[in-house]
């Protein structure tokens, strides 16, 4: 099974940039930026991830970010995301990246998405991997907020698809940000949020009648309810599921309960993703093996997790049927 999956053409959906910083390039990123972080050894970063919700992890997190600073950051921590999609056999992904996190640090947007894009084109000629990007608000900060970035974002449309929505579910509904959202639609950005990680099924509910969603990140919660799983099976909608995240943030104590195979059997059209792969303790072929070794599943169910990847993902028919 391990070379199975090694092998299988994998498509990631759900991946924010900032969670791939590995603790070797924030000690690089440190030094070459003159910035005190807490820790003083890769081992020490490693054993604070230890996480009992998700906000723990944000905490964690976003205290991370503080090394990025110049254009050549975020394309260095990118471009050593792109190296491990080869490794992984990742042939397309569509990328987060939470401009607030690093605006109210006093970073400019054009930095930020700038450094991120660049390492993308690249990628497409050097390495055979094609991308999109997607800007994330993060649902702590108000409304005000998301507004400035997404003005900040309309000069960059050419380099966005979606807009999205991260951080604290639970106390951030997503109604809060329904106008955001409304008019990001009008600019023609599609539209994706995280809901039913930690909330309930009611949550991903009234993100996807709200925000006019084309897919849910994460979406377990949906289980609690059996007639809102049919619909989401009926209608296609795509859950970014997440597998080694949600133990690692206690979403489900161990991967044997993860519900995600279950929902594939019920025709839901489930995809694996990592995440945040830095923190979570492994990037898409750990995600696939996870979940392959808690259950017993055929090759063609593997494979259908790529099937769906593609079905669900931001390109034309034409380059989608090129995947197929
Ligand atoms: N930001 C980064 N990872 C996240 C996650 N798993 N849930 C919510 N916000 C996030
Ligand atoms: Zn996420």
């Amino acid at each position: 099974m391990k070379q199975f999956i090694q092998n299988l053409p994998k498509v990631e959906l759900h991946l924010h940039i900032e969670g791939t910083l590995e603790p070797e390039l924030m000690f690089e990123l440190a030094a070459r930026n003159n910035i005190d972080i807490p820790f003083s050894s890769c081992a020490e970063v490693k054993d604070a991830y230890n996480f009992h919700n998700l906000q723990s992890f944000l905490d964690i997190y976003y205290q991370g970010a503080n090394v990025l600073i110049t254009e050549q950051d975020f394309f260095d921590l990118t471009w050593a995301y792109l190296l491990r999609c080869k490794n992984d056999n990742v042939v397309h992904t569509e990328v987060f990246f939470d401009p607030q996190t690093h605006t109210e640090r006093g970073i400019s947007f054009d930095t930020v998405v700038n450094g991120i894009h660049n390492a993308l084109s690249q990628a497409v000629d050097e390495l055979g991997i094609t991308s999109q990007l997607i800007m994330c608000f993060l649902r702590h900060l108000d409304e005000k907020s998301a507004f400035i970035a997404l003005n900040q974002s309309l000069e960059h449309k050419d380099k966005i698809v979606a807009v999205g929505l991260d951080s604290l579910e639970n106390g951030n509904p997503a109604s809060k940000f329904e106008r955001v959202f409304k008019y990001a639609l009008d600019e023609g950005f599609l539209t994706v949020a995280h809901a039913g990680e930690e909330g309930p099924a009611s949550s991903i509910r009234d993100a996807l009648d709200l925000l006019k969603l084309t897919r849910i990140d994460h979406g377990v919660r949906c289980s609690d309810d059996e007639t809102f799983v049919k619909e989401l099976a009926k209608h296609r909608t795509p859950l970014t599921v997440c597998p080694l995240s949600n133990i690692k943030l206690k979403v489900f104590e161990h991967m044997a309960e993860h519900n995600i195979v279950e929902l594939l059997r019920k025709g839901v059209c489930v995809t694996i993703n990592s995440d945040d792969p830095a923190y979570f303790g492994g990037y898409m072929t750990d995600n696939f093996m996870a979940v392959g070794e808690a259950h017993s599943m055929s090759k063609t169910e593997i494979a259908q997790f790529t099937f769906n990847a593609i079905e669900a993902s931001f390109i034309s028919d034409q380059e989608k049927n090129r995947l197929m």
